[in-house]
């Protein structure tokens, strides 16, 4: 019940630039005050403003060369696939075939379930990330395994239980009414529950039947708030295969959205083939794009057209995909989805970068007035970045004469190192040092 104050360089996003304009779309205070009362931001200002209004013995909490933020939001990440990260020399369909499928199969075993989740959550607070979009595996207990651990830090997370009932190994399939009733006692026993949500989650097409997937359409009407989470028009040979496997639809959405897939609480990672009528129906239903740029290209897959779904108003996250991701890291995620777009002949500004790695992230969950900015009522997730983290950071830091300029660097030369402390619900759940 205590208040803290927090007194340090601030920042924090209103808005996509794309929609508001870049010099609106972005709050920063020099020398920042930020009030923390009962785990929710109370207040937000100028330092010299609003240090006479604080409560009477308020403790300041005062971190020179440091920028607070928002916590990150990956919106796309499998967390059974922490173990296989950095597998070497496959695109995706073989890449599942030989690394991801032996690896998800650990986890029939609860107590390894247990234990990659602890090192996971941990991870994921290292690199300052506080609410994830996470796949589990096929196993129900892979789901109850992370939620536990989710729920013991007071973490804002959505998972689900893989549905997947064919081309996968016997001993990683389910059926469609096995699969319904997994994900229905999953969701009675977790949605809801703090600050845990639930995602139905259909592995990708390929290896759902129509059946399936339809029960999945199913569960999303029979509860409030569920989210829908697949990946979507990844890889070319996986599109190939999606039209193969589902002729009579329209192409690979068309797949989900035939089976009632799509909503404002649906992500889809990837969509690095969409085309102008996929993105306008994903648009209209309010259905999100997990921009995954390590994963991208680790698998050769393919590079996002962000200018695209841009056009089209389409809700946008970023996502790490760890394991076919290369960084836990959002920072190290940004420098890589500068490249991306670097490669198209596109500019990506720091203050779009960031967007997307805070409040974009937010409103891709519908969880923004909640998480993802510094706005007085929102739950006080946040992290402190150092920008003395490396010797070579701070002699970079030291030519900035901007905090667009900081930003720049601190999303091309930052990971893990940079994150000092993170904090959720006002309690710290990591220091660095
Ligand atoms: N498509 C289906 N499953 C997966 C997965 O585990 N990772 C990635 N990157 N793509 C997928
Ligand atoms: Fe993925």
């Amino acid at each position: 019940n205590t208040a803290i104050a927090y007194r340090a360089a601030m920042l924090d996003s209103l808005g996509d630039p794309a929609e508001i304009g870049l010099t609106d779309c972005i709050r920063y205070f020099e020398d920042g005050l930020m009030l923390v009362e009962n785990g929710k931001i109370s207040a937000l200002g100028n330092a010299p403003d609003l240090l006479p209004q604080l409560p009477q013995g308020c403790e300041i909490k005062h971190y020179p060369n440091a920028l607070i933020t928002p916590g990150f939001i990956d919106t796309h990440i499998h967390y059974p696939q922490t173990g296989m990260i950095a597998s070497y020399g496959e695109q995706l369909l073989d890449w599942l075939e030989n690394y991801t499928f032996p690896a998800e199969q650990q986890f029939a075993d609860r107590q390894h379930a247990d234990e990659v989740a602890d090192i996971f959550l941990t991870e994921l607070l290292r690199n300052g990330t506080t609410t994830a979009l996470v796949f589990g595996t096929v196993h129900p207990e892979s789901v109850d395994a992370l939620f536990s651990k989710a729920e013991q830090r007071n973490l804002r997370m959505i998972a689900g239980k893989v549905m997947m009932d064919r081309n996968a190994p016997e001993a990683l399939t389910d059926t469609p009414r096995g699969s319904y009733e997994e994900s229905k006692a999953l969701i009675e026993r977790w949605h809801g529950k703090g600050r845990l949500h639930y995602a139905v989650t259909p592995r990708f097409a390929p290896t759902s039947s129509a059946e399936q997937l339809d029960l999945a359409g199913q569960l999303l009407k029979e509860y409030d708030g569920l989210y829908m989470h697949t990946h979507l028009s990844e890889n070319r040979s996986e599109i190939e295969w999606v039209k193969e496997l589902f002729p009579q639809q329209n192409g690979y959405l068309d797949v989900y959205d035939h089976h009632q897939l799509l909503g404002e609480r649906s992500v889809f990672a990837h969509g690095v083939y969409l085309c102008d009528e996929e993105c306008a129906r994903l648009s209209e239903t309010g259905s999100a794009i997990a921009f995954c740029p390590t994963s991208n290209l680790f698998l050769g897959s393919g590079l996002f057209n962000l200018p695209q779904t841009e056009q089209h108003r389409v809700k946008v996250g970023l996502g790490t995909d760890v394991g076919a991701g290369t960084s836990f890291s959002i920072l190290q995620t940004l420098n890589e989805a500068y490249k991306v777009m670097q490669l198209q002949g596109v500019r990506l500004h720091p203050y779009k970068s960031f967007y997307l790695a805070t409040l974009g992230g937010a409103r891709a969950l519908q969880l923004d007035h909640q998480i993802g900015n510094l706005e007085p009522g929102s739950e006080a997730d946040f992290v402190v970045l150092d920008y003395q983290a490396t010797p070579l950071l701070s002699y970079r830091m030291a030519q900035t004469r901007s905090i667009e300029e900081r930003l720049f660097v601190m999303m091309t030369l930052g990971d893990d190192r940079m994150i000092k402390h993170t904090f959720v619900m006002g309690e710290p759940v990591y220091n660095r040092d």
